[in-house]
C-alpha cells in the first residue's frame, strides 16, 4: 500500500512524508517544485533511511497524474498539499490561482477516481471561517467570506472534495483546517524556505535574526488584543504532520463521509509574544517597526481543537518556545534555505 503526497516537497509536505516514511508507509511523492526543492526529499530520505519515489509533474497534467497511478497501482490514499499559497500575490493573480489550485485538484481527482483510489486528506486552512463571531474557532462555525483568493481556493475545493463524496458515497474524505504552522523538524535539516520576501511572520522573523532583514514590520498594534499587535494559533509543523497520519487511520476506518478537523494548539500568541519568543531562541533582540496594519488581517482567533483530539486521537505537544527553538535551529544551519 502506498500513499501519494501531492506537493510533498514544500514545507508541510516533506515533514508529512518524514512522518510517514518513520511510521512505515510506503510513499509516492509529486511536486512540480514551482516554490519547493527536491532537496528536502533528499534530507527526508537521508533522516530517515529510507526511500520514497518521487515524481517531478505538475497536478494539471492528467497524463502525468494517470501515470503516477498507473505505475503505483498500490496507491490506496492521497494527501493532497499541491497549490499556490501566497495570499498577496493570490489577489494580484486570481486567475492563476484559481487555475492551478482548483482546476489541478480536479485533474486529480478525475484520475484518482479513473484508478479507483477515492480516499484523501486535504490540506486546508483555517482561512475558510473568514471573520469569526468569536475568536475560539470549532469546527460547527460556518464558513465565511475570504479576504482573498488563495482563501476562496481553500473554501471551494472543500466543498467540491463534499459534494463529490455526495455523488458518490464510497469517498472518504478528510479536510484539515490548519492554523499558523510554523518551526521546523528538530534535526534543522528540513523547513521552511520562502522564496522572496516572506509572507508570513516567523518566516520573515527567522530572516531579521539570521541577518537576511533589517527589521520586523509589525502590521498594526491597534487590534483588539491584550498587546494590540495580532493574535494567532501557531502549531508546531512537526505536530501537523503527525495530525496527517492521524488522520490516514481515520480514512481507513470511515465507510464513506466527509470529516473536518481544526488543526491548532488551541492558545493564542501575539506578534509581540511570538517575536519575544524568537528573541529568547536565536539570543539576541531582533528590531521592529510597527507598521500600518495589512489588509484583511484580522484582530486574532485560535482554534477549539477538541474534536481532533476526540476523533483523531490527536493533540499538538510543542509550545511556542520549542516552534521558535526549531525555527531557528533550522534557520540558522540554513540561512539561504536549501540553496545554502
Ligand atoms: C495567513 C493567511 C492564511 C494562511 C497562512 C499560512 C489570510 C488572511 N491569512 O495567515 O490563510 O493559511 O497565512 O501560514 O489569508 N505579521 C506581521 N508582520 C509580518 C507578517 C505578519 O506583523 O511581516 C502579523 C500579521 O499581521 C498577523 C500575524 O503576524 O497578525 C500572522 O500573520 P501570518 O504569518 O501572515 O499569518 P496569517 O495572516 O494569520
Amino acid at each position: 500500500m502506498s500513499i501519494l503526497v501531492t506537493g510533498g516537497a514544500g514545507y508541510i509536505g516533506s515533514h508529512t512524508v518524514l512522518e510517514l516514511l518513520e511510521k512505515g508507509e510506503k510513499v509516492v511523492v509529486f511536486d512540480n517544485l514551482v516554490n519547493s526543492c527536491e532537496e528536502s526529499l533528499n534530507r527526508v530520505q537521508k533522516l530517515t533511511g529510507k526511500s520514497l519515489k518521487f515524481y517531478e509533474a505538475d497536478m494539471l497534467d492528467r497524463t502525468a497524474m494517470d501515470k503516477i497511478f498507473d505505475e503505483n497501482p498500490d496507491i490506496t490514499a492521497v494527501i493532497h498539499f499541491a497549490g499556490l499559497k501566497a495570499v498577496g500575490e493570490s489577489v494580484a493573480k486570481p486567475i492563476e490561482y484559481y487555475y492551478n489550485n482548483i482546476c489541478g485538484t480536479l485533474v486529480l481527482i478525475e484520475a484518482m477516481k479513473a484508478h479507483n483510489c477515492k480516499n484523501i486528506i486535504f490540506s486546508s486552512s483555517a482561512t475558510v471561517y473568514g471573520i469569526p463571531e468569536t475568536p475560539c474557532i470549532t469546527e460547527l462555525f460556518p464558513k465565511g467570506q475570504c479576504s482573498n483568493p488563495y482563501g476562496w481556493t481553500k473554501s471551494m475545493i472543500e466543498q467540491i472534495l463534499t459534494d463529490i463524496q455526495t455523488s458518490d458515497p464510497e469517498w472518504n474524505v478528510v479536510l484539515l483546517r490548519y492554523f499558523n504552522p510554523i518551526g521546523a523538524h528538530k534535526s534543522g535539516e528540513i523547513g521552511e524556505d520562502p522564496q522572496g520576501i516572506p509572507n508570513n511572520l516567523v518566516p520573515y522573523i527567522a530572516q531579521v535574526a539570521v541577518g537576511r532583514r533589517e527589521h520586523l514590520n509589525i502590521y498594526g498594534n491597534d487590534y483588539n488584543t491584550p498587546d494590540g499587535t495580532g493574535v494567532r494559533d501557531y502549531i508546531h509543523v512537526v505536530d501537523l504532520a503527525l495530525g496527517h497520519i492521524k488522520s490516514l487511520d481515520k480514512l481507513n476506518e470511515m465507510n464513506g463521509g466527509v470529516k473536518t478537523y481544526n488543526l491548532g494548539t488551541g492558545k493564542g500568541y501575539s506578534v509581540l509574544d511570538v517575536l519575544h519568543a524568537y528573541e529568547k531562541a536565536c539570543g539576541k533582540e531582533l528590531p521592529y517597526v510597527i507598521a500600518p496594519r495589512r489588509p484583511g488581517d484580522i484582530d486574532g482567533f485560535y482554534s477549539d481543537p477538541s474534536l481532533a483530539k476526540e476523533e483523531l486521537g490527536w493533540q499538538a505537544q510543542y509550545d511556542i518556545d520549542e516552534m521558535c527553538r526549531d525555527s531557528w535551529n533550522w534557520q540558522s544551519k540554513n540561512p539561504h534555505g536549501y540553496k545554502g
